[in-house]
């Protein structure tokens, strides 16, 4: 089969592969129909996050038909349409009891990195490291999804390919980020970064029970779309005083609830993101931290900060003392979609959320390495670029 492989940082190419067969009695293989980008994927390009090795096959937001299932899976059968949740929960374990996915003790096959960095091991993702299980990713062919009974979501009718792609990774990491947030009736949400995920965030954010979404980011088409489609206040950090402006909508305040949908590529204009560029150039830490830091100092007295753009490792200046002194919740986690997947379908259906205008550039899986080129550029547009083999 053709796969798009990751080579070194910021080179890919398509290659062909041996296709995936099942491995264990609950995977599933399926035919890939669409592979999209996603923000995650940048901190692989750029080397951020260790243990890629040449090869190695990525994406993890798909849409595919079943082609084949293994000896125990009983609930899907060859033909359907369905998205795998890209983070891996096995659903057997006490956390996937809970209903916490996204921190499933069986999914990662290779638990030393995560445990020796974290003090536990985490999850398996699709297409993300040996660190997170060496899963073959999504931009190929063909993918293996393990724990299909637990990860895989048949597509409903009405729900249309462009749509449901973004229930894989986009949409429920937004609803989760909006979730967590804890927002109630009234609150005013601030979310950096209007991304797919800061898109989805935004409109998740209202479904929630907002009663205004602000939107920040430099890019103006971004921040058009997350006006027109998700309703969100735009704020240009790059004309605008970020801080400033929010206190201002906010009659002093600050927002009652802040979403990191940056993580640690946070690009910024103020005087700490050349510190953290420069420490991270010189591997000196691994972050870039200044949404965070702005966030929790904008963040209402008592507010929530909630954090699902991706740190990886460990964070200088990190603003303990407003934390504590404004007595903030700080909530985070990488998204357990397997929550969410029938809820979003249904917001999709009713014509609540519609995830498809993220997908701004539909291209072929041997368009890829150009795609990722737009997509890490944000040139011509580029929100999210969806491969098909
Ligand atoms: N926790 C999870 O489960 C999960 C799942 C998917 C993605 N993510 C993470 O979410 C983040 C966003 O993903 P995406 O696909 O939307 O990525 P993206 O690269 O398309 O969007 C990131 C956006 O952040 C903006 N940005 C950069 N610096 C900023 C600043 N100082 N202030 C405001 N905005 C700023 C960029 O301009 C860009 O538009 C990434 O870190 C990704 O790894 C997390
Ligand atoms: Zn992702
Ligand atoms: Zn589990």
């Amino acid at each position: 089969m053709r796969a798009l492989t990751w080579q070194a940082p910021n080179r890919l190419q398509v290659d062909t592969v041996p296709d995936p067969s099942i491995v264990n009695p609950r995977d599933v293989i399926l035919r890939v129909i669409m592979s999209s980008v996603c923000g995650s994927d940048l901190h692989l390009l750029g080397g951020y996050v260790p243990a890629m090795k040449p090869g190695d096959i990525i994406g993890h937001e798909f849409l595919g038909e079943v082609v084949e299932t293994g000896s125990a899976i009983t609930g899907f059968a060859k033909g359907d349409r369905v998205i795998s949740i890209s983070i891996i929960g096995c659903g057997d374990c006490e956390h996937c009891k809970r209903s916490d996915f996204s921190c499933c003790d069986n999914s990662n096959p290779n638990p030393q990195a995560t445990d020796l960095a974290y003090g536990q091991p985490c999850c398996g993702i699709i297409g993300y490291s040996h660190a997170f299980g060496g899963y073959a990713g999504s931009h190929a062919t063909y993918v293996r999804v393990p724990y299909a009974d637990v990860n895989l979501f048949k597509v409903p009718d009405g729900v249309s390919d462009q749509q449901a792609v973004f229930v894989s990774d986009a949409a429920p990491t937004g609803y989760y980020a909006a979730d967590i947030a804890d927002i109630q009736p009234g609150d005013t949400v601030a979310v950096w970064g209007c991304g797919g995920v800061g898109q989805m965030a935004i409109r998740s954010a209202y479904l929630l029970g907002a009663e205004r979404v602000i939107g920040i980011d430099r890019f103006p088409e971004r921040l058009e779309l997350a006006e027109r489609k998700a309703g969100a206040i735009p704020l240009n950090y790059e004309t605008t005083n970020v801080h400033e402006a929010l206190l201002e909508l906010t009659g002093g305040r600050g927002p009652d609830r802040c979403i990191d949908c940056v993580g640690m590529e946070a690009h910024g204009t103020e005087l700490d993101y050349a510190y953290d560029k420069t420490k991270q150039m010189l591997r000196l830490h691994t972050e870039r931290g200044n949404v965070l830091r702005q966030a929790i100092r904008a963040c209402r007295k008592g507010g929530t900060v909630s954090v699902i753009g991706v740190y990886g490792g460990l964070l200088d200046k990190f603003p303990m003392g407003a934390i504590v002194n404004k007595a903030l919740t700080l909530r985070s986690g990488q998204q357990p979609g397997q929550r969410y997947a029938e809820r979003l379908f249904e917001h999709i259906r009713k014509g609540e959320l519609d995830p498809a205008y993220l997908l701004t550039h539909p291209m072929s899986l041997e368009q890829a390495p150009e795609g990722y080129r737009l997509f890490k550029e944000k040139s011509e547009g580029c929100l999210r670029a969806v491969f098909t083999p």
